[in-house]
């Protein structure tokens, strides 16, 4: 008897068990934050309810995660006065999905500085579910209804920032961006823990908000013969990409996440960014009846100065992967203040390792391969670099823009150390990791005052006299690019060689 109450509660047990790894795939326990499980979670929800539409879908989940805010509703209508409101979350969603849904998409910022409503994407990127949704919502929205677009711009990231600008007027227009934060862990994360005190615009809201737009504006473009696909192949799509070996993003054609920055602004910046905010902001005191906060005379400055902010950061700069997320050790000793703005960016190749990284966790282990390379064979503080150029889209943070970096001996303190993964001795690296360096890193550096403007580009090489880096492929694309110079003894030993000649 007392066996068989056991067992019976065992394979009760089991068959919970079996349901709840059939949908996250994982058997893990707690739900994981990342853009796999939800994609999963998504997929299940499609497979139980064949004939879904999207439309439908993003509905229900704006209802569970109770996105029926004033805005909202005022662009999509309410997500559950659809007619039949048995077809929304409470028969597509099962219990479990409900929950998890719940969990995953609701946005909130604990007292102690963990921001949930957000997954780590496979690109090493965190992501907001909410402005993703709002933006795939009016995407699929303008497509069933064969309507233009309407809320686009303002639901993903006019109301975001136009907010976070005014709630933080005293602060500098940098300090009313951001922060970025860590997970506890990049292969079971669970939690994220932002790097300083939130604005109302954290990275992650900005992140979802650029995807939200990238992918409802593709959804909304597909022509009237084109079938809409699943919600779960338009995410897989997007942020479930592998790669082409050897050509890296040069290889894809189709928008993927890395990209978000670049195709984000293609899409929005035409749309008078200024006049969105404004006209967003109006919109929802008129919303509120709180028309009144509009005669501050403020409101258009930090409009201007925030907007000046976000376009220098989040569209000019490229997304670095900060040392957390790669699993950065720390520097051993203390770092040494660098006086800024530098003069000179030093160019190099890794030789090893000689292949380029071309996803997140790959180019992570290299980074964590060649700082343990640094701190524990060669006895240094850190990994040399100031920065390493994956070919997975980012650019990861070295010693960074503030502390002295050990790359190009005699050098140091008068430049930075930026090394692209791989070994270019006979072959380039992929054209968008060289643009990446190249255009996206220098202009950043420029505006921030941290490069003068008429910085220089060596290659190691021509700085010390035992070394082929960046390899002579490399090498002599660089000796093409603006800013390269050529050091004045190689000028003076070739007007040499030239007289003996
Ligand atoms: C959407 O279509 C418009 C006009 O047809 C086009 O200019 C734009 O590039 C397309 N955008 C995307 C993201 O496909
Ligand atoms: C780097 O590439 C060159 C030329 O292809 C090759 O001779 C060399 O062995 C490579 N080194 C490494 C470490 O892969
Ligand atoms: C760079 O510009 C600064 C000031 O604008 C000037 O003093 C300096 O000589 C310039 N350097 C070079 C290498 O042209
Ligand atoms: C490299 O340069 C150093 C210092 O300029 C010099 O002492 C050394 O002989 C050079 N080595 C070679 C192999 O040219």
């Amino acid at each position: 008897m007392r066996d068989n109450m056991t067992w019976f509660g065992l394979s009760f047990f089991f068959i919970l068990a079996a349901s709840y790894f059939s949908v996250y795939g994982k058997p893990t326990g707690v739900h994981l934050r990342n853009m796999d499980s939800f994609i999963s979670a998504v997929e299940q929800v499609e497979n139980s309810n064949p004939g879904l539409s999207p439309l439908t879908l993003v509905r229900a989940l704006r209802t569970t995660a109770g996105h029926d805010d004033p805005l909202t509703i005022h662009y999509l209508g309410a997500s559950n006065k659809l007619g039949d409101s048995k077809t929304l979350e409470t028969a597509i969603l099962n219990a479990t999905s409900f929950s998890f849904f719940d969990k995953a998409s609701h946005h909130v910022v604990t007292d102690y500085g963990e921001e949930r409503g957000v997954v780590l994407t496979p690109d090493g990127t965190t992501v907001a579910l909410a402005p993703l949704l709002l933006g795939i919502e009016v995407g699929l929205k303008a497509k069933m209804e064969a309507a233009p677009t309407v809320g686009m711009f303002p639901l993903t990231l006019a109301r975001t920032l136009g907010l976070s600008f005014l709630s933080l007027q005293d602060f500098p227009p940098s300090h009313r961006l951001g922060p970025d934060g860590c997970w506890d862990s990049v292969v079971q994360p669970r939690v994220f823990k932002l790097a300083r005190p939130p604005t109302l615009a954290t990275n992650s809201l900005i992140n979802g908000g650029m995807d939200g737009a990238i992918l409802g504006t593709l959804l909304s473009n597909l022509s009237a013969s084109e079938q809409l696909q699943n919600l779960s192949t338009t995410l897989k799509g997007y942020y479930s990409y592998v790669l082409p070996e050897g050509q890296g993003l040069d290889g894809v054609s189709h928008p993927v996440s890395p990209n978000r920055r670049e195709i984000s602004r293609s899409i929005l910046e035409p749309l008078d960014p200024h006049k969105q905010v404004i006209e967003t902001l109006k919109l929802i005191w008129k919303l509120e009846g709180t028309e009144w906060i509009s005669l501050d005379t403020n409101v258009e400055k930090s409009v201007k100065e925030g907007l000046q902010a976000f376009v220098y950061k989040y569209w000019d700069c490229p997304a670095i992967i900060p040392r957390c997320q790669w699993g950065a050790e720390a520097y051993h000793g203390t770092p040494v203040p660098l006086s800024l703005p530098l003069a000179f960016l030093y160019i190099h190749h890794t030789y090893q390792p000689s292949s380029p990284c071309l996803s997140f966790p790959q180019c992570s282990k290299d980074m964590r391969a060649m700082q343990r390379y640094h701190q524990e064979d060669r006895g240094w503080g850190d990994i040399g670099y100031s920065f390493v150029v994956g070919s997975d889209g980012y650019v990861y943070e070295g010693r960074g823009w503030h502390h002295l970096g050990r790359h190009t001996r005699g050098h140091n303190s008068l430049g930075y150390g930026v090394s692209i993964i791989g070994n270019y001795t006979s072959v380039l690296p992929p054209r968008h990791s060289m643009d990446l360096l190249r255009h996206r890193l220098v202009q950043c550096a420029v505006d921030g005052g941290r490069l003068v403007a008429n910085f220089t580009f060596h290659g190691h090489r021509q700085m010390v006299n035992y070394t082929s880096c960046p390899g002579d492929a490399f090498y002599s694309e660089v000796t093409t690019w603006n800013h390269f110079k050529e050091i004045d003894s190689e000028k003076q030993k070739k007007e040499k060689d030239k007289q003996v000649e």
